[in-house]
């Protein structure tokens, strides 16, 4: 196989899909790397790093897609409004392609000229495919900047100390939403010796949070059927979040730390700390709403923005794992490997539309979108033209 590896260019993003270490092992497995110049400068891998292990580097970027049978992306086509990527016909593509958020246009276009696109976003959480979980190690890093964040802008030093001048109580740290994100942030503010809370809608994460030694904070609420088998939340109704807004009210004041990164994948964040509760903490409060992309756990949250209110920092970031680049390209470039490891048959593609993987992650095949997820909103979305698969994982 051919793999390209065009440069990333969306406007920040500072990964790279594929890092020298890694397409090592690939190249050793027989396939060729070709590599558009620059593509890992930001992530801190240079153009003689990736020819040192045999990759090819290219200046021009159409040539690099011009050349692979596969192309891998960190993030696809359409962030940057309009843009498309100048894909050969009958290619495949793989990458996070935002299925949720995409263009309709877009993704017309990837289906009409014929290309075969994989979509991280949608892979099942199944013990087969952790090796593969792009979201998962990216919310992992983001969940522990997110911690290193707040820490530095903090005003309050987050270990609890005996010196000669006095006691240093430990900061107090409530993490909300006990995922991926939120148990590296939790663990990340153990790490650094903060008194750390964390609480989830989903009880059997209890545990869990008390294995990193947090405090597991119960609400008094109703949560039956608020997950699913593979460990993601559903969407409540709107009585249920004002009676965990309510009471929230109790936690939040009490926190000079607030990461937030509650999450119901394909829907809006849940609301669950109002402008209200965020007066109530202390001056030099910070808070870090990782939900900020699909609309912010917080009130006052924009995406992208840091807003200053009553004493309190409220950081939106959208693309926290960008900000650790090398260490995130090097999770994401083995995630890329295994996926591509799953999709080969003795070192040639096979498209198996019954492994569950494939069929997952597969939006676009065979000149048709083929995204259950969308159909699913279908009715108030209008993805009128997008094919119905009954694969039975609609409930993602
Ligand atoms: P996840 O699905 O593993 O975790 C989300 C958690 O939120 C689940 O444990 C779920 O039970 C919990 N939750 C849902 N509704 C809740 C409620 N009403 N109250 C309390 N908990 C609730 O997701 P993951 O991978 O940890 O990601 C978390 C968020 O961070 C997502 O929105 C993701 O898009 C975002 N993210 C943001 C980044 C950034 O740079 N801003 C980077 C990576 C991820």
């Amino acid at each position: 196989m051919i793999i390209s590896i065009p440069a990333e260019t969306p406007p920040e993003e500072n990964r790279v899909a594929l890092i020298p270490p890694v397409a090592e092992a690939l190249l050793k497995a027989g396939h060729e790397v070709v590599v558009e110049a620059g593509a890992g400068e930001a992530a801190h891998w240079s153009d003689d790093q990736y020819e040192a292990v045999g990759c090819e580097v290219l200046g021009d970027r159409d040539s690099v897609f011009e050349r692979g049978d596969i192309v891998f992306h960190v993030r696809g086509p359409g962030t940057v409004e309009s843009e498309m990527y100048p894909y050969r016909d009958g290619q495949v593509a793989v990458g996070l392609f935002a299925p949720y958020e995409i263009a309709e246009e877009t993704l017309a276009e990837l289906a009409a000229r014929n290309l075969s696109v994989f979509s991280l976003e949608l892979m099942p959480r199944i013990s087969r495919a952790q090796s593969m979980d792009a979201l998962s190690s990216q919310a992992s890093i983001a969940g522990y900047k997110a911690v290193l964040m707040a820490a530095a802008e903090s005003p309050k030093m987050f270990p609890m100390e005996m010196t000669a001048a006095g006691t240093i109580q430990p900061a107090e740290v409530f993490v909300i939403g006990a995922g991926v994100a939120g148990l590296k942030a939790i663990a990340t503010a153990e790490r650094l010796g903060a008194s750390t809370r964390g609480y989830d809608i989903r009880l059997e994460v209890k545990r869990e949070v008390e294995s990193l030694g947090a405090e597991f904070v119960e609400l008094d609420l109703e949560t039956e059927g608020s997950g699913d088998e593979e460990g993601y939340a559903q969407e409540m109704d709107e009585e249920f979040y004002a009676e965990q807004r309510r009471q929230m009210q109790q936690v939040v004041p009490e926190s000079d730390v607030l990461i937030t990164t509650a999450a119901i994948p394909g829907a809006p964040a849940p609301e669950l700390v109002s402008t209200a509760m965020l007066e109530q903490m202390d001056s030099g409060s910070v808070v870090v709403d990782l939900s900020a992309p699909t609309g912010g756990n917080c009130e006052p949250t924009e995406a992208g923005e840091t807003i200053h209110h009553d004493g309190v920092t409220i950081f939106g970031p959208t693309n926290l794992p960008s900000r650790v680049s090398h260490t995130a390209s090097q999770q994401y470039a083995n995630n890329l490997r295994n996926f591509l490891e799953n999709l080969l048959t003795d070192g040639e593609l096979d498209i198996d539309l019954t492994d569950e993987i494939v069929d997952s992650t597969l939006l676009v095949h065979d000149g048709t979108v083929r995204n259950p997820h969308i159909e699913d909103d279908s009715d108030d979305d209008d993805h009128s033209d997008t094919n119905t698969d009954d694969s039975g994982t609609d409930d993602l």
